[in-house]
């Protein structure tokens, strides 16, 4: 197949920073998405409603004249998130869901949850108002083994609260292991996000030929195996499995460091590097659907009607885009990518 066209997708697991950062990234996203699950974890984080909206204004200020693109807002939970705040996000429209993360567990969670069970009341509030629930799913017990933690997360912590709050509709973000597959086939009501590096890189390509800071994203790359359970959940047409970019920009400096940080950076070629997954797998006619149709039903919107087309033109990834003094270094910068968005053509149906 050389031209593939597919109904505009979104984009439901997305970082897009602030300031100049979001100013240099968020172009690339509207290229392609037609609307995102923005991730709260600024400094400081996104708690609020009012937090959200002001965010929120922040980001469609930031689009270039002429893009369109609808930010789909979401809130940080801290140990000190108040219950009603659930019922005054369902209210507000723009807040589709609340994230989750764990104290620690990745970059800018340092104001995350210390104990799971001190958000009870607030998930009890999301159950009754069905905001869905956006779970960095790894423990941060420095005893756990890093290869281990979404496993660990999802024994310890999805289980019980899976019976705890057996209504409340649950995203797995950037799930990386056959064991969060497994979970996600056997339970109702939960769906998971795959980022493109999950389905197409394993924990190899930390170390190809020396140590690799921009394969370096949180949950970490894991084992072959588990890569190819992934690959076989996105094209399996499951519609519990969609796509999820976890595009998260850090600039150089920052990733090429003695303590790095975690998270890659794909907004540039998202759409061209799932293309590259799906078709390696032989399963290019599944795309859509995950890319397109699932994001949308899971979160009770309407699905795009708009298309973007692809074509097989061999196009070299570029070493780094502008991004403040540092740069940014996309994903596998410098080599090369067979598909490529042809026409993009986004007409402004979204937009209220
Ligand atoms: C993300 C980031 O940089 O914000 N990093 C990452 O490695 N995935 C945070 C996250 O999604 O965990
Ligand atoms: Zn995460
Ligand atoms: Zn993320």
């Amino acid at each position: 197949m050389e031209t593939l066209t597919l109904t505009r997708p979104d984009d439901w697991h997305l970082h897009l920073r602030d300031g100049d950062a979001l100013k240099a990234v968020l172009p690339y996203t509207a290229r392609q998405f037609a609307r995102a699950i923005v991730m709260p974890n600024l400094k400081p984080p996104v708690r609020t409603v009012a937090e959200a909206e002001a965010y929120r204004d922040r980001i469609l200020a930031a689009l270039p004249a002429g893009q369109m693109f609808e930010p789909l807002m979401t809130l940080y939970l801290t140990d000190n998130t108040p219950p009603e705040e659930m019922f005054a996000a369902k209210a507000a429209q723009f807040v589709k869901a609340v994230k989750y993360y764990p104290a620690g567990a990745t970059t800018n969670s340092d104001s995350g949850v210390t104990d799971i069970r001190q958000c009870d009341g607030v998930f009890a509030a999301m159950e009754e108002a069905d905001l869905p629930l956006l779970l960095h799913g790894e423990v941060t017990h420095a005893a756990v083994d890093i290869f281990d933690r979404e496993k660990v997360f999802i024994e310890t912590h999805l289980m019980p609260l899976r019976q705890r709050f057996p209504k409340l509709r649950i995203v797995l973000e950037h799930i990386t292991t056959t064991e969060a597959v497994d979970y996600v086939l056997e339970t109702d009501r939960i769906a998971a996000t795959l980022t493109p590096q999950h389905l197409l890189y394993s924990r190899m390509a930390l170390f190809q030929g020396g140590l690799r800071p921009h394969y370096y994203c949180l949950p970490i790359l894991k084992r072959e195996t588990h890569r190819q359970a992934l690959v076989k959940a996105a094209i399996s047409g499951n519609p519990k499995f969609f796509l999820g970019t976890d595009s998260a920009p850090h600039p150089r400096h920052s990733k090429e460091s003695d303590c790095g940080c975690a998270g890659c950076f794909s907004a540039l070629h998202a759409l061209e590097l799932y293309a590259e997954a799906f078709e390696s797998a032989g399963a290019l006619d599944k795309l859509e659907a995950f890319a397109s149709f699932y994001g949308p039903d899971f979160y009770h919107l309407p699905r795009n009607t708009d298309a973007i087309t692809l074509t097989k033109t061999p196009w070299r990834i570029p070493d780094e885009l502008p991004f403040g003094e540092s740069g940014l270094v996309p994903l596998r910068a410098g080599e090369e990518l067979t598909w490529k968005i042809a026409s993009a053509d986004h007409k402004p149906a979204l937009l209220s």
